[in-house]
């Protein structure tokens, strides 16, 4: 099966009210956690690279690792999306090399320092949308910004200014209706990483409300939740009792996704988790065997303990079982669909 563009699967999943977590990677062990993850439960999946990770991986080893994951799961669909595109340019770049979505994340400016202007953010996500469309590409757009993005230039927004840059549903009706874009971020108090929020949220941090507001606006969008990891608990515990020193955090509650996805939530962005499973099963090993030194010694679970999040997220978010409903259509076949 060939990759599929975003739009087809995020479709499938609003006619049938399920959401698709949306997993970042970096190397190989990360493909192979979330294909095993995706066996095991029979999803469809969306693999991201941002932009760091195609810098520390370079493009050319994604692209064939995740044609690998193609070539080794026939019956799986697997969408290629760049996560937080900082301009058209970049944007352009990944769909040269294969990606079948892109993220134009025009709420920052291109050094994803500040939040932008409504007609920058507006002017860039159009240009992406319109070039996108013409190659059948999906695009995602973002209204309203996160906190907590580290893409190399600078921190991003913190905890507190991300609250103050969270979606207004007027705006999210204008920029879809100007720009066209097949999903929507939507900034409803979350940040990235795994610092979010100091007590377990409630609805004053986490406004879960917001998406219910923006959903009855814009029900025929696809609606996107980034910085969505939940934190665990125990994967916090695992990292501090193998010498690890994570201060204690607290995620967006599983619970608090499945009701996003209840109204129109369909692609939830995670990455902190897996990185907290990957980093928690590696010092256990280091700890636990001193005298180890073959990586496949710690690779090894940590690729399991990273497919094992992968899982838990599919079964809750209700992708398991989709990956053979799909209408598979290429890109090229979604030309004529924007057409
Ligand atoms: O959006 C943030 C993702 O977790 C990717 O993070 O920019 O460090 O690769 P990164
Ligand atoms: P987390 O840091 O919560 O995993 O969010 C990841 C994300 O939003 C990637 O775009
Ligand atoms: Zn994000």
């Amino acid at each position: 099966m060939p990759l599929i563009p975003m739009r087809v699967l995020l479709d499938h999943a609003a006619e049938n009210d399920y959401g698709v977590v949306a997993l970042n990677v970096n190397n190989m062990e990360q493909i192979q956690a979330i294909m095993i993850a995706a066996k095991e439960t029979d999803s469809p999946v969306i693999i991201q690279a941002s932009r760091g990770a195609r810098k520390y991986s370079n493009d050319a080893y994604l692209r064939h690792l995740i044609l690998a994951a193609v070539e080794l799961n026939p019956t799986i669909p697997i969408v290629m999306h760049l996560d937080h595109g900082n301009s058209p340019e970049t944007c352009a770049s990944a769909i040269e090399q294969n990606f079948t979505s892109v993220m134009m994340d025009g709420s920052l400016d291109a050094a994803g320092e500040v939040p932008s202007s409504f007609e920058y953010n507006v002017r860039v996500t159009k240009e992406v949308t319109d070039a996108a469309h013409a190659v059948g590409v999906s695009v995602e757009g973002e209204i309203g910004a996160l906190g907590g993005i580290e893409d190399g230039h600078g921190a991003g927004l913190s905890e507190e200014e991300a609250q103050e840059h969270l979606t207004d549903p007027d705006q999210a009706e204008e920029f879809v209706a100007l720009t066209g874009v097949d999903a929507l971020a939507v900034a409803i108090g979350t940040s990235h990483g795994a610092y979010k929020f100091k007590k377990k949220p409630t609805g004053d941090v986490l406004k879960m409300d917001l998406i219910e507001e923006i959903h009855r606006r814009l029900p025929n969008t696809h609606l996107v939740m980034h910085g969505s990891s939940s934190v665990p608990q125990e994967l916090q515990d695992i990292i501090n009792q193998y010498g690890g020193g994570l201060n204690q955090t607290y995620g967006v509650p599983v619970e608090a996704i499945k009701k996003g996805i209840a109204n129109g939530v369909r692609k939830v962005n995670v990455d902190t988790d897996n990185r907290l499973a990957i980093t928690g099963a590696i010092r256990k090993v280091f700890v636990e065997s001193p005298e180890a030194f073959d990586p496949r010694k710690y690779l090894v679970p940590a690729r399991a303990a990273m497919a094992e999040v992968c899982k838990a997220r599919m079964i809750a978010f209700g992708q398991a079982g989709h990956a053979g409903d799909i209408p598979i259509k290429t890109c090229k076949e979604m030309i004529d669909f924007y057409g």
